[in-house]
């Protein structure tokens, strides 16, 4: 007796950081998806297992106890879904004790949103478990407040997208606006497996922008332009004109100091195997990168990228936002 939840993970395929701006981005969510199983307590801890990170422990009074893995490790991952089980018993009325068990398939630290992920799924399976109503839009305001202790000053795109799902245009003022994506994009995304924190990585945009204001200005208007031109092109199927996108998105993303070593082995080896395109997606400092190729060239693009070492696999974008799998 309990639900289930999903929601899936994302890539950025453009204008990621400036989005923190008020720029425009174009996001995609991904097959790869995040599972919360949440149940009742006779007690009112809030005990959370997470079976892909092993860890575990419970909340109870304020307090954190850790029952398996690092504590700290432990209560900063788990520190966020607390928030949103609170905000979904303030919604209830009442306080319960709940089990909450998270297995995800979306690697961690990695650029693809799971913290958003698992933050959405759980808060879709808490309300349907407690017959809470709420709209996909109450799902993603207290996903999006979770993200915030996550990493300080999101844009909300990641919970956006893996509530929504689909192909969004995001912009922080106007919200989102789905776009109808006709065409195939063929994306190998690159594992670099270093991982790194989105807080850390937006911390460091901000203060290159607080020394260089007139410089990253004119970088967000460019990072404006490649973004809008995008969604033309892929209005328009053009592959090209995308991949020639993706490298300039990349460039302006390098110049802001998001790029590392890692990453650009892998960008330079998909684009030398022939990919039309290649760049960093998310956060950046690590993480993974996304190539676009030309289904011939897919496969070239796949064994170049694990051999600059980089764990390389196929993403299929996904109209499937976060959902309840059974009750
Ligand atoms: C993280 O997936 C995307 C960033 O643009 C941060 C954000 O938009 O919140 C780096």
């Amino acid at each position: 007796m309990g639900v289930v939840a999903s929601a899936p993970a994302k890539i950025i395929l453009l204008g990621e950081h400036f989005v923190v701006y008020g720029e425009p981005a174009i996001v995609l969510a991904i097959d790869k998806r995040a599972y919360a199983k949440v149940e009742i307590r006779d007690d009112t801890r809030l005990y959370v297992r997470s079976l892909n990170l092993n860890l575990a422990g419970y909340f109870e009074n304020k307090t954190f106890k850790a029952e398996q893995g690092d504590p700290k490790e432990a209560k900063s991952k788990f520190e966020p879904l607390k928030l949103v089980v609170e905000k979904v018993l303030e919604k209830h009325g009442e306080n319960v004790g709940l089990n909450i068990e998270i297995n995800s398939t979306v690697p961690v630290a990695a650029g693809l949103g799971s913290s958003a992920a698992v933050a959405a799924a759980v808060t879709a399976a808490v309300g349907a478990l407690l017959n809470v109503k709420m709209a996909r839009e109450d799902v993603f305001r207290i996903t999006y407040e979770a993200e915030k202790i996550v990493h300080g000053t999101p844009s909300g795109i990641d919970p956006a997208v893996s509530t929504f799902g689909g192909t969004l245009l995001f912009q922080m003022d106007t919200g989102f606006k789905p776009l109808d994506v006709n065409m195939d994009i063929p994306l190998v995304i690159g594992n670099t497996g270093v991982e790194r924190s989105t807080r850390f990585q937006v911390e460091k945009v901000r203060s290159i922008k607080e020394k260089y204001t007139q410089i990253i200005d004119h970088m967000l208007w460019a990072a404006r332009e490649v973004v809008l031109r995008a969604v033309d092109a892929l209005k328009e199927n053009d592959l090209d004109v995308l991949g020639e996108l993706m490298n300039i998105n990349h460039a302006l993303l390098y110049g802001v100091g998001v790029s590392d070593e890692s990453l650009e082995w892998l960008i330079n080896a998909a684009r030398k195997a022939g990919a039309l395109g290649a760049k960093l997606t998310g956060g950046g400092g690590g993480g993974c990168m996304i190539a676009l190729a030309r289904n011939a060239k897919v496969q070239q693009v796949l064994e170049a990228i694990q051999r600059a070492g980089g764990v390389p696999f196929m993403a299929k974008k996904t109209d499937e936002g976060v959902k309840i799998e059974y009750t």
